[in-house]
């Protein structure tokens, strides 16, 4: 619900548990008033809100003679550069006479049921108007023309909020965006700390808590894509709010490319939070009539700790940011035979490893990197999508029809946005890639990415993809992507407009993809990038599910795991039981407790499974057993994390089925030590008076659960369980 009181100029954002409330103060600044638990106030009086004595200090600049207090230390809902307020800007433009000032003005605004898209970019949606309201803040620059929109909108039941920002240029000249951040918010204190998602390949997404600090603490991107080096998350969380307690503001943005997320402590002790695509070197040419829209930042506050912020994003992310007919249906268990073979395979082998895996009940069979072009190596190929008949000589539409005989579908591999200099698509076409004229081309694995600002490659991309998908049965496609972005420009983007590039590369890669799943409905997609470089919702917003991780390691899955699943539901994340020694970090871990960590995310297998004992594959096939009859239950229900794996010697997660009959407890010991102590894990979102009874028959109130908890004994090597209580 959005509520504008028209005498006190303000605005009232109201979601089930929330309040988020700001407005004109003094008829001209627009600042931020409220946000966290629901509020009920009749009538907003600034002075309740804002101490406005402490913006009056000295050495600050007042704007106007008539208005005592400065905008330097006013809680700002957006700010512009070029005014009295000097602390990060929410919007930097330089106009056509050199200046950089925007002073903007209150012109309009509209409140409406539901919820728009924005044109070229992901973003949540409703499938229903009563789903959301969206209100429209129309601002102006009456010097330039250019005009600003704040779009919020409002999901009630789901309680989060979704901000962006549209420009538009009704001024005659162009200007250029140095700035445009999606969202922007004071609070009145620095007592907070800072939660983050910093990472590596194989390691990506470790949950750091750092307090916050007097000026900026700021994670971002400026590597062309998301990046595992941080992720476009981050939460506030008040010093005593723990897991299941506490107030948390959550900032995530719907966005793939370059980003900025981060805090400005000032002088004051008041923190700026803000969100968006990175100002480093981004110069947006916006000429006069056209509209840039920035991506959708989704803010999420909870007074029911990290958890209960978690669960919002997981439940809004599952149901109205994931689309297709994939979003709602048990998606297939899959085996891909990247782990298994690498790129040195061939037809027969490929259909082994299929037939043992029909055998034990798998779904999909995916093949990986290595079936096109001369793709023996990673150094040639990328580019050439034709099927390397040497390796497959009954094509990929053979092999497909043979694996469907199989009872099994079909999946492939692609890395479309890049291209090996040493393929016959480089070859050809030496100014597809990303690069500046007589300067060095730099490459990562031997490739280079391809211009996706322009429009002919990308539809080279959809056109060579799209032939692929329209020759064979293929069921599945692996979307990965594997370098950064370096040594940036491109050949047809004008001087002026080079600044530009990386925006557009996101504008281009989200054209494909809106091409590619709107033409293939039936083709389930995975994103990738490294294993999980590019795990953010602009992503899902195409692809149900991504690839969590190059790290198969079960020890290693548990913490990346964990801090993906901060933000995003279990049901986006790929995971697969892979061979031991683990391929990435040589540790030997038992197949149950390979399994049961994987099979909390989008369950497969990535290893030979004709290198499997009787007894393993026996429990291979037990384990798919479970997924199947439990899957549901892991990404539909409502997920808890037990235990901080950073502090205890365990990982522990509750999964509660939407219905509540179901709960199940995952527990796996995170350091081989052969004598540990008795674990408590006190359950949590049961029903407190009902009975719920586990696989021995053993009966507990939920009270008993939640208060007293389970106790068990993990020790030894990594020791493996899963409880599954049914609900009497
Ligand atoms: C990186 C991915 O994360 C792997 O799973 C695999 O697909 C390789 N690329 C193939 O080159």
């Amino acid at each position: 619900m959005i509520i504008f009181n028209q005498e006190s100029k303000s605005f009232h954002l109201k979601t089930k548990n929330t309040s988020y409330v700001f407005g004109f103060a003094y008829d001209k600044f627009l600042v931020h008033l409220y946000w966290g638990k629901a509020l009920n106030v009749d009538k907003i009086v600034y002075e309740d809100f804002i101490d406005f004595s402490c913006a009056r200090r000295n050495m600050c600049a007042n704007d106007y003679l008539d208005i005592p207090v400065s905008r330097d230390i006013l809680p700002m809902e957006f700010s512009t550069f070029g005014n009295t307020d000097l602390r990060t800007p929410g919007f930097h433009a330089q106009y056509k006479d050199g200046s950089r000032i925007t002073e903007l003005e209150y012109v309009s605004h509209k409140i409406y049921a539901g919820k728009k898209p924005i044109n070229g970019l992901p973003s949540t949606y409703v499938e229903n108007d009563s789903e959301a309201d969206t209100l429209e803040l129309l601002l102006r620059d009456n010097l330039t023309g250019l005009e600003i929109t704040l779009i919020y909108s409002v999901f009630e039941e789901l309680d989060a909020i979704t901000r962006r920002v549209s420009v538009y240029n009704g001024g005659k000249d162009s200007t250029v965006l140095k700035s445009v951040l999606s969202a922007l918010i004071d609070f009145n204190s620095k007592e907070y700390d800072f939660i983050h998602l910093p990472g590596a390949w194989a390691r990506e997404r470790h949950v750091k808590r750092v307090p916050l600090f007097d000026g900026k603490q700021i994670v971002d991107s400026a590597r062309g894509s998301s990046s595992f080096n941080h992720n476009p998350f981050f939460a506030l969380a008040e010093k005593n709010t723990t897991e299941n307690s506490g107030s948390v503001y959550g900032f995530n943005l719907v966005y793939s490319g370059n980003f900025t997320a981060g805090v400005e402590v000032d002088t004051y002790d008041t923190s700026r939070a803000f969100i968006g695509i990175n100002p480093f070197d981004f110069a947006y040419v916006l000429n006069s009539g056209e509209t840039f829209d920035s991506p959708e930042a989704v803010l999420v506050y909870s007074d029911n700790g990290l958890g209960g912020m978690s669960r919002i994003y997981h439940k809004l992310y599952r149901t109205r940011l994931c689309r297709g007919k994939f979003r709602d249906i048990e998606r297939p268990v899959l085996i891909n035979n990247w782990e298994a073979t690498y790129m040195k395979f061939d037809e027969e082998k490929i259909l082994s490893i299929a037939k043992k895996a029909s055998e034990i009940g798998v779904e999909l069979l995916v093949l990986d990197d290595g079936w096109f072009g001369a793709r023996n190596t990673d150094k040639c190929g990328l580019g050439d999508w034709f099927v390397n008949k040497e390796k497959l000589p009954s094509g990929l539409d053979g092999l497909a029809k043979k694996i469907n005989e199989m009872g099994m579908k079909f999946g492939l591999w692609f890395e479309p946005e890049m291209v090996s200099p040493d393929s016959d698509c480089y070859r050809a076409n030496p100014d597809w890639c990303i690069h500046v004229k007589n300067r060095n081309r730099s490459e990562g694995r031997h490739q280079l990415v391809l211009d996706l600002s322009r429009k002919d490659v990308c539809d080279y991309i959809i056109k060579s993809v799209g032939d692929i998908l329209s020759n064979a049965n293929i069921e599945y496609v692996k979307w990965d992507y594997n370098r950064i972005m370096t040594n940036v420009g491109s050949a047809l983007l004008k001087p002026e407009n080079q600044g530009e590039f990386y925006h557009r590369y996101m504008l281009g890669l989200y054209y494909v993809l809106e091409t590619l799943v709107s033409r293939f409905p039936n083709v389930l997609f995975e994103s990738c990038s490294s294993g999980g470089a590019r795990f953010d919702p602009g992503m899902l917003y195409y692809m149900p599910q991504t690839w969590c991780s190059d790290d198969t390691d079960a020890i290693e899955r548990c913490f990346i795991q964990h801090g993906t699943s901060m933000c995003y539901p279990y049901s986006s994340m790929g995971a697969h039981v892979s061979a031991v020694p683990n391929h990435q970090v040589g540790r030997t871990t038992k197949i149950n407790t390979r399994g049961v960590v994987a099979m909390a995310g989008q369950f497969g297998f990535e290893l030979d499974l004709n290198k499997l004992s009787e007894e393993d594959l026996a429990t291979a096939a037990e384990l798919i057993k479970t997924y199947k009859k439990y899957g549901e239950v892991f990404h539909k229900g409502e997920h808890y994390r037990l235990s901080n794996p950073y502090v205890n010697n365990y990982m522990a997660n509750e999964f509660v089925s939407e219905d509540k009959n179901t709960v199940i407890v995952t527990i796996v010991g995170i350091k081989a030590t052969p004598s540990d102590a008795v674990r408590h894990v006190k359950l949590d979102g049961l029903c407190a008076d009902a009975v719920y009874k586990n696989a021995d028959g053993k009966e507990f109130t939920g009270d008993f659960l939640m208060k007293v908890g389970l106790n068990t004994v993990i020790s030894g090597d990594y020791l493996t369980k899963m409880i599954v209580f049914e609900k009497q």
